[in-house]
């Protein structure tokens, strides 16, 4: 059995469930979040789906080793469609790329429904899941920046419906009243997609293809950088 601490990237989703909550984690595999989740008395049971055969015996195998079998319901599945007559009030979908979280939020329309959380945090193409969320009709009810393992990562809470007015792109730098005690982390989590950026852009420098979009983007990024008092932008 691996060991079921949760790092801070699993544990940023712990404010955005609500007590009491039908917690459903989709791509679960090893279920450390549903099962601190459980443990913690936060939520009573939970639904752990993962598309592959060997991460949902993993989630079994922690949740039985963890005494909270009898707590959790495993259903092996691609995506969340299959999770609709669950009755689900918050999900979880993380650690997968951004495009992948779209589309499998696209996939489930129970999930466009007043009442339903969804706690998200794309591994990649984050802006493309910022801008799917909001073109659906969806309020981001919550952002939060973290460092776990020397990486930084952006978890988003979103809700249907709600009018919800999106500051100048937030799909790239978020909100501007970014926490205190996460700007640390936000600059990291900048820093690190502005390297990205312009590494793409070296590349497409050197194969002479058309860089308008890196150029803009890192525009963007560096003055949110100014903005957040980061040093050597
Ligand atoms: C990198 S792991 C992330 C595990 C955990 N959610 C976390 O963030 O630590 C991605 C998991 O998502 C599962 N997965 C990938 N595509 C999926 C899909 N379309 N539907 C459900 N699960 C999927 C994989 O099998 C794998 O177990």
């Amino acid at each position: 059995m691996k060991t079921s601490a949760p790092g801070q990237r699993l544990l940023s989703a712990v404010k955005y469930v609500r007590q009491g909550a039908r917690f459903a984690d989709v791509g679960t595999d090893h279920a450390y979040l549903p099962i601190y989740l459980l443990k913690e008395g936060l939520i009573e049971s939970a639904v752990l789906s993962d598309i592959n055969e060997g991460p949902l015996a993993s989630a079994r195998e922690n949740a039985r080793a963890s005494g909270l079998a009898d707590r959790v319901e495993l259903v092996l599945c691609d995506g969340a469609a299959a999770l609709a007559d669950k009755r689900i009030t918050d999900m979880a979908i993380f650690g997968m790329g951004g495009e992948l979280i779209a589309q499998i939020i696209e996939n489930a329309p129970f999930l466009k429904t007043d009442g339903v959380r969804l706690i998200l945090q794309p591994m990649s193409k984050q802006e493309h899941l910022c801008e799917y969320l909001l073109k659906s009709g969806f309020s981001i009810i919550g952002e939060t920046y973290t460092k776990d393992g020397g990486k930084f990562y952006r978890t988003l809470c979103a809700e249907y419906g709600g009018a919800y007015d999106a500051e100048e792109n937030f799909a790239y730098i978020g909100p501007s009243d970014t926490p205190c005690e996460e700007i640390d982390a936000k600059i990291g989590y900048l820093k690190a997609h502005l390297s990205g950026l312009l590494r793409a852009l070296d590349g497409k420098t050197l194969a002479n293809l058309d860089a308008s979009d890196e150029l803009e983007k890192i525009d963007i990024i560096k003055k949110e950088l100014s903005r957040l008092g980061a040093r050597s932008v």
